[in-house]
C-alpha cells in the first residue's frame, strides 16, 4: 500500500522542512508499525533537498511533481530528470490534471516524460481521471483508458515497481467530495484491465494503482479496502502530519484485515 503526499504549491521551505520532520519523528517513534505501508512525499522542487534530508532516517521516498522530457537545455524554468535523481528523488508525478488543465499538457507530453523517467530510473506516478462533464456523459471509462494508453504508448514495463498509476477524478480533487469506493473501484478495474492487456496479468496485478481526490482519514478505509486500490495520492490532507498519518493508519488497518 503506497501513501503518497502531493503538496502541490504549498508552504515555504522552512514550513515544508518542519512538516517532513514531524512525519519522520512520528514514523520513528510511532506505536504503529505501518507494516506494508510505503510512504512518499512529493513537495515543490525547492523543498526537495530539505525534505530528503528530513526523512533521511525513515523509509519515506521523495518525488517531484513534474519534470521536463529532456536531460538539459534552454528551457527556462524547467527541471530535468537527471536533476531530480541527483538530489535523491525516487518518484515523479506526471500528467496531474492541474498540469493538463493549466499548462495544456497532453497525453503525448506525458508519454515523453514517462519514457524519460524510465531512462533515469525515476518511478512515474501517472495521473489520469475524467471531468464531471465526461462522467455525466458516460465517458469516464473511455477517457481514462485513452489517458492510460496515451501515457504508456510504446512503454514497456517488466518490473511492476517501475510504474504507479493514480486515478484522480477531476471532480473529486480539492472538493472535499471523494469518489464513492465502488465508483473508484470500477475505474481502477478499468485501469487494471488496460494494464493487463498491455503487460500481462503478472505485471499488471502488481503495478500500484492509487486513488486521489479528497482522500481523508474518514473516507480512506472504504477506498483503500477496494480490491484494485493499492494506496492514495493525497493533496490537502498531506499538508498536516495528523491527517497524512491518519490515512496511513487506515491503510494499515485494511492490510491487517486482509491478511487476518
Ligand atoms: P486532494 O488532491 O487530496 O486535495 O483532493 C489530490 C491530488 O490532486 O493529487
Amino acid at each position: 500500500m503506497l501513501i503518497a503526499g502531493n503538496w502541490k504549491m504549498n508552504m515555504d521551505v522552512p514550513e515544508g522542512r518542519a512538516l517532513a520532520q514531524v512525519i519522520a519523528d512520528r514514523l520513528s517513534t510511532h506505536s504503529h508499525s505501518f507494516d506494508g505501508v510505503d510512504f512518499a512525499i512529493c513537495p515543490p522542487f525547492v523543498h526537495l533537498q530539505s525534505v530528503i534530508d528530513a526523512v533521511d532516517s525513515v523509509p519515506v521516498a521523495v518525488g517531484a511533481q513534474d519534470m521536463h522530457a529532456e536531460d538539459e537545455g534552454a528551457y527556462t524554468g524547467d527541471v530535468s530528470a537527471p536533476m531530480l535523481t541527483s538530489v535523491g528523488c525516487h518518484y515523479v508525478i506526471l500528467g496531474h490534471s492541474e498540469r493538463r488543465e493549466y499548462y495544456d499538457e497532453t497525453d503525448a507530453d506525458v508519454n515523453r516524460k514517462v519514457k524519460q523517467a524510465q531512462v533515469h530510473d525515476l518511478v512515474p506516478i501517472v495521473c489520469v481521471g475524467e471531468t464531471l462533464e465526461q462522467r455525466e456523459s458516460g465517458e469516464a471509462a473511455s477517457v481514462v483508458r485513452a489517458q492510460v494508453d496515451g501515457a504508456l504508448a510504446d512503454v514497456s514495463i517488466e518490473d511492476p515497481g517501475g510504474l504507479v498509476v493514480a486515478y484522480e477524478p477531476v471532480w473529486a480533487i480539492g472538493t472535499g467530495e471523494s469518489a464513492a469506493p465502488e465508483q473508484a473501484q470500477e475505474m481502477h478495474a478499468v485501469i487494471r484491465g488496460d494494464l493487463t492487456e498491455r503487460y500481462g496479468a503478472a505485471v499488471a496485478a502488481n503495478v500500484p494503482l492509487l486513488y486521489g481526490g479528497s482522500m481523508k482519514p474518514h473516507n480512506a478505509y472504504g477506498l483503500l479496502s477496494q480490491p484494485d486500490i493499492d494506496g492514495g495520492l493525497i493533496g490537502s490532507a498531506s499538508l498536516q502530519a495528523d491527517r497524512f498519518l491518519g490515512i496511513a493508519e487506515e491503510a494499515e488497518s485494511v492490510l491487517k484485515e486482509t491478511t487476518s
